[in-house]
């Protein structure tokens, strides 16, 4: 399928062209900067040049393909409505042009907010609606363009999709812990993550384009959850620093705008990804990446 993606140069992004591309399929990849640009050029992918603000560029970069997959973002994680509200105007955008084609609308979504006490499974429909939630309610956007003719499918990551290069959440973490000295963890560290390696990942992606019916919400879980005390283990080995306990009080002025998620219990299942599309993910562990210092080279900041 001639595939256009946004988010193609992010560290999911490169890994689904990776995967897209040696499947056969032709990847046109949405690119802000020369570097970026060059990035997927040397991939074989083609490039439209375009920010998420330039609406009318998404939307031309989606009704020229025959399916779209959304990963871009603009991660301000300290003013979330400002990724909200690309978030949800780059979906309805995208939408609207594929309105009435029939074509795979793919989007990124989260674990967090799907879990009730028990971890989220794909059946759990997301509780954000409208342009205030979370992601600009995007999840639920993109799966109501199922009754417009659009053929859209929820891709959830686990909240940590790792592996050597990953700039993410364990990045941020692991920056924080070789900081202050300390590899914490929040409250008594019993609280989970899922995790799937970015490899697994990029799979899921491939085969949720090619098989997932419309209106699938899929998991990107390989772990169901990773106790947190667990990751602060690992981090402390892999560097030689000091495990502790955060107490909940601390948490803000110790992790900043990352120890909110990292005090969620953000477990899910993959059951019925696994069985929709034959997905066995073979990645290494959240712990094995760690311990294999994968993020050695992360800094705070
Ligand atoms: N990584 C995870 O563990 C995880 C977990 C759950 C959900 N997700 C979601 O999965 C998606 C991909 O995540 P990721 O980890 O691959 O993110 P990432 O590495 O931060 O990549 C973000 C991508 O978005 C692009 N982008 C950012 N602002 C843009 C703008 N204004 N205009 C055009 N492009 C822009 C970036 O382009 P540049 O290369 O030019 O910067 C990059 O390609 C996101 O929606 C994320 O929220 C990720």
């Amino acid at each position: 399928m001639r595939v256009f993606v946004t988010g193609a140069s992010g560290w999911i992004g490169s890994a689904v062209v990776d995967d897209l591309l040696a499947t056969g399929h032709e990847v046109t990849g949405l690119a802000r900067s020369d570097k970026s640009a060059a990035a997927l050029e040397a991939k074989g992918a083609q490039v439209r040049r375009g920010d998420l603000d330039d609406l009318e560029g998404i939307r031309a970069g989606a009704a020229a393909a025959e399916a779209v997959i959304h990963l871009a973002n603009k991660h301000d994680f300290v003013n979330p409505a400002v990724s909200s509200a690309a978030e949800r105007a780059a979906v309805q955008t995208i939408g609207e042009a594929l309105e009435g084609s029939g074509r795979p609308l793919l989007l990124a979504s989260g674990i967090a907010g799907m879990t009730k006490g028990r971890p989220a499974t794909e059946a759990d429909a997301s509780p954000f609606h409208g342009p205030d939630s979370p992601r600009g309610g995007s999840e639920n956007l993109a799966l109501e363009f199922a009754d417009r003719g659009v053929h859209p499918v929820s891709l959830r990551f686990s909240p940590t999709v790792h592996g050597t290069g990953d700039h993410g959440f364990i990045a941020v973490l692991t920056a924080i812990a070789r900081e202050k000295g300390v590899a914490g963890y929040p409250g008594d560290g019993t609280n989970r993550w899922a995790a799937v390696h970015v490899t697994d990942a990029a799979r899921l992606v491939t085969l949720g384009l090619e098989k997932a019916p419309a209106g699938s919400r899929l998991h990107a879980v390989a772990e169901e959850g990773v106790p947190t005390r667990e990751i602060a283990e690992a981090i402390g080995r892999a560097y030689n620093l000091p495990v502790a306990s955060i107490p909940a009080e601390e948490v803000p002025d110790h992790y900043g705008w990352i120890g909110a998620f990292f005090a969620m219990d953000l477990a899910a299942t993959s059951i019925q990804t696994r069985e929709l599309l034959g997905w066995t993910p073979g990645g290494l562990t959240l712990i094995e990446d760690i311990n294999t210092g994968a993020y050695g080279s992360s800094t705070a900041g």
